[in-house]
């Protein structure tokens, strides 16, 4: 089936704000991960059956070193992402990873582990 596109600005945000400042984004907005380490962004992923999914992330990060994110599917175990850099802030990329999902609503953490935070979180789709 075709994806479903879950907006960052209207997930669940710890240490982290709905942002509009930089354009191209998807949605209404983005999220800007506060510049520590922890903030999360969660999603709540619908899925009709359990089994392996493709998830994409668009994000933007015009620093110059990586701005990594835990990537957590229903608290299991964390599968770290690397989210490298953009070029600028109005740059948008993607990442995509596999994941297992089961029927039903799935909540998918997506936390800083770096000093400087995430990158700006525009969308998940799945
Ligand atoms: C700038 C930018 C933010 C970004 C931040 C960062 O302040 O405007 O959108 O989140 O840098 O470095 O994380
Ligand atoms: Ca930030």
């Amino acid at each position: 089936a075709a994806p479903v596109r879950y907006e960052a600005e209207t997930a669940t945000i710890s240490q982290g704000a709905a942002e509009s400042n930089h354009t191209g984004y998807s949605g209404s907005g983005f999220v800007n991960y506060a510049n520590t380490t922890g903030g999360y962004v969660e999603f709540t992923v619908n899925s009709p059956a359990a089994g392996p999914a493709t998830l994409v992330l668009g994000y933007a990060n015009a620093a110059s070193a990586d701005r990594p994110l835990n990537l957590s599917v229903n608290g299991g175990a964390p599968a770290s992402l690397a989210f490298a850099p953009t070029g600028g802030w109005a740059n948008w990329a993607t990442v995509t990873t596999r994941v297992t999902l089961k029927a039903g609503a799935n909540t998918v953490r997506a936390t800083a582990t770096g000093a400087e935070g995430g990158p700006n979180l525009d969308y998940l789709d799945a």
